[in-house]
Parts: C-alpha cells; sequence; structure tokens
C-alpha cells in the first residue's frame, strides 16, 4: 500500500532516437510512479536510458508516446510546474560560471516569483545549505576555483535550496570521496524527511542500499528490484 501521495506518475514512456539508418529504442513503455520523502535509485548499465529518462520527466526531452502526471494532473509542459518544485542535477551540473558558488545556490530563490512578504532570500536559509554541502567556505569563489566534488555539491544544493518537490540527480556521487557520499546520502535524506521526492540515477553501490526502492531500467523498461540483487549482481550496476 502507498502511504505516501504520488508525486509523479508515468505510463507507456517511449523514445526512439534516429542515427543515421540505426534506431535506438532508449526508452519502451516505462511505467512509474514516485512518492513524496522517497529516495528511489534509478539503476542500469551505461546506455540504457537513465539520462533520457530523467530529461523526459523534465519536461527537456519530449517522450514520443506516454504520459506524466504531476500530482494527479497531466503533465504537458515543464512551464505547469511551480518554479522551485522540481529541481535537475544534471551530470554535466550546470552551474553558471560567472556567478560564485553562494550566488549560484542563491539564483533558485533570487529567481522565484516574489510573494507577498517574501524578498530576496527571506525565510530561505542559503548558509544552512552551504554548511549542508561543505561549501560555508567557499561561498566566494568562482566554481572554477573549486574542485569538481565541490563543483557537484554546489549543483545538489543549488536544487535542494528551495526544498522541491522533487529532486533528480544524474550520478550525485560520482565526483564525491567516501566521506562526501555519505554527506550527500545524508542531505538527501534530509530533504526527503522533510518530503521531497529524490530520484536518483546511479552506479554507485551505497546509493543502491540506501536508497527505499530500486528501479532498474532493462530493454528500455523500468521495474522494480530487490537492492540486495542488485548489489550482489557486481558488474551490472
Ligand atoms: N541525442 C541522442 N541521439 C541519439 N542517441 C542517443 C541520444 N541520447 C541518447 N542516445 C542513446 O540512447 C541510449 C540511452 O542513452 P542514455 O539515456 O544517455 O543512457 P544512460 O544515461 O543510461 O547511460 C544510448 O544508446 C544512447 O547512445
Ligand atoms: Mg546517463
Amino acid at each position: 500500500m502507498r502511504e505516501s501521495p504520488v508525486v509523479l506518475e508515468a505510463s507507456n514512456l517511449s523514445k526512439m532516437y534516429r542515427r543515421g539508418p540505426e534506431e535506438i529504442h532508449a526508452l519502451q513503455g516505462v511505467d512509474l510512479f514516485l512518492s513524496a520523502g522517497e529516495v528511489v535509485a534509478l539503476v542500469g548499465p551505461s546506455g540504457s536510458g537513465k539520462t533520457t529518462l530523467l530529461n523526459i520527466l523534465a519536461g527537456w526531452e519530449h517522450p514520443d508516446t506516454g504520459e506524466i502526471s504531476w500530482k494527479g494532473a497531466p503533465l504537458s509542459a515543464p512551464e505547469d510546474l511551480r518554479w522551485g518544485e522540481l529541481a535537475i542535477v544534471p551530470q554535466s551540473l550546470g552551474l553558471i560560471e560567472e556567478l560564485s558558488v553562494r550566488e549560484n545556490v542563491e539564483l533558485p530563490v533570487r529567481l522565484r516569483k516574489p510573494r507577498s512578504g517574501a524578498a530576496g532570500t527571506d525565510g530561505i536559509d542559503v548558509d544552512r545549505v552551504l554548511g549542508d554541502f561543505g561549501l560555508s567556505s567557499l561561498g566566494e569563489r568562482l566554481p572554477s576555483e573549486t574542485s569538481l566534488g565541490e563543483q557537484q555539491r554546489t549543483a545538489l544544493a543549488r536544487a535542494l535550496v528551495l526544498s522541491p518537490r522533487l529532486l533528480m540527480a544524474d550520478e550525485p556521487t560520482g565526483h564525491q570521496d567516501v566521506v562526501w557520499t555519505r554527506g550527500v546520502l545524508r542531505a538527501l535524506r534530509g530533504a526527503a524527511s522533510e518530503g521531497t521526492c529524490c530520484l536518483v540515477a546511479t552506479h554507485h553501490r551505497p546509493i543502491v542500499r540506501f536508497a527505499d526502492r530500486v528501479l532498474a531500467i532493462r530493454d528500455g523498461r523500468v521495474e522494480a528490484v530487490d537492492a540486495a540483487d542488485v548489489v550482489a549482481a557486481g558488474e551490472e550496476l
């Protein structure tokens, strides 16, 4: 039985890419749901369609078939989402190089529609978010003046600063050491405990073990799998 409200539901998503005469069926009838407050790991070998799926759920790419609903209503375009409800950490991170670490993290707060009484970063504790990701002393640096791991944590901090309903992160521990892998997991769990659903595409065993649910992409379809089986499968990760 589902205990938490479903945030996003997708049915029958398919996506085919053409490269010359070649047809690449990246997704073929994907069904999934994501609920508030859960951490979901999305696993599958390289080239299995993880990034394609995240891009489609984010509205960055259009599926050939299928429906996506957001909190029970059809999601026809990403503009339908309220700013700050859906946050994405792409593998390429997408930091703004001209802005400092702190300015990158503050950006979603500054760009949100003004609400009555809310101005600037009012009500949002940017310092706390920077601290959660070990960035407190790096706030004034440009991203290029920090390590790749720190840049990845900056992108995560920026994604979580507005406490989104859904966070989608592509390989978010890919550049982290053991200590900061734990730190990222702690931050994801903290967000989830406040209701954020975290969907994490990953090859990383610690995330698979830590997740509430594991979804595997196989032959273009998504199926729920047991974390222990995935970890035991070794190189399949
Ligand atoms: N823009 C594109 N054009 C053609 N093929 C693509 C494109 N994007 C992804 N693919 C192909 O689709 C499949 C799934 O890719 P992707 O979603 O990036 O996988 P993953 O993130 O699991 O490594 C791969 O075979 C990849 O080569
Ligand atoms: Mg990928």
